[in-house]
């Protein structure tokens, strides 16, 4: 396993990002009735939220997502919900917390979709972005670290359901590039 980003240089990176959130968010005067929602996308962001959380100061609620996209014959509608939102997000503070954003294909068909309930924002954060395989333009607010077409692992990312404990982001050595048998969700 070769290390790309460290445990400390993650951790540094998930702070910087919550007290930019917090600030963005910190001076709207409706999130006392109305918390931000923070969406999780499983399985791989369930450790960045964890930590990203324990940062924020500004009311949260936390709901879970997991979904699965596949490039169909039509450009939109190729998304797989396994397990939806407990609520609509009609009227919420919608921000989706990603673990890593490849062609950007799944998240552009779920903004498309939670667009749909119209929240009353709607903003992406992940920790990681790789831009070079990009095909579905989607904006993302929030960026953690901006990494190369390279196969990640760790801080929960997985290799065949494997690695998502590690504290780190490495790349594990010797794996096909864009490796087939990893989830996409
Ligand atoms: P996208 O729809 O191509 O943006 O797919 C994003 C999803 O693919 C991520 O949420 C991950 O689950 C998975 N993925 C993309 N790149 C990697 C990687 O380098 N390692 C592990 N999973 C990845
Ligand atoms: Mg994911």
């Amino acid at each position: 396993m070769r290390v790309l980003i460290s445990e400390e240089k993650i951790q540094a990176k998930v702070q910087e990002l919550a007290q930019t959130i917090n600030r963005d968010y910190g001076n709207r005067n409706d999130l006392e009735d109305n918390p931000v929602l923070l969406v999780g996308l499983l399985k791989g962001s369930f450790v960045f939220l964890a930590d990203l959380v324990r940062h924020l100061t500004i009311p949260v609620e936390i709901d879970f997502m997991a979904a699965t996209s596949y490039v169909g014959t039509q450009s939109t509608g190729n998304l797989i919900i396994l397990k939806n939102l407990n609520e609509s997000v009609h009227d919420r503070h919608v921000l989706i917390v990603e673990d890593i954003i490849d062609t950007g294909l799944t998240l552009y068909e779920i903004r498309e979709r939670l667009l749909l309930e119209s929240p009353a924002s709607f903003e992406i954060c992940t920790l990681l972005d790789k831009p070079v395989k990009r095909h579905s333009a989607v904006p993302v607010k929030y960026v953690g670290y901006t990494i190369g077409d390279e196969f990640v692992v760790g801080y929960g990312i997985d290799y065949n359901e494997q690695y998502r404990s590690l504290p780190y982001v490495g790349v594990v050595e010797g794996a096909v590039e864009g490796a087939e048998g990893s989830d996409r969700e």
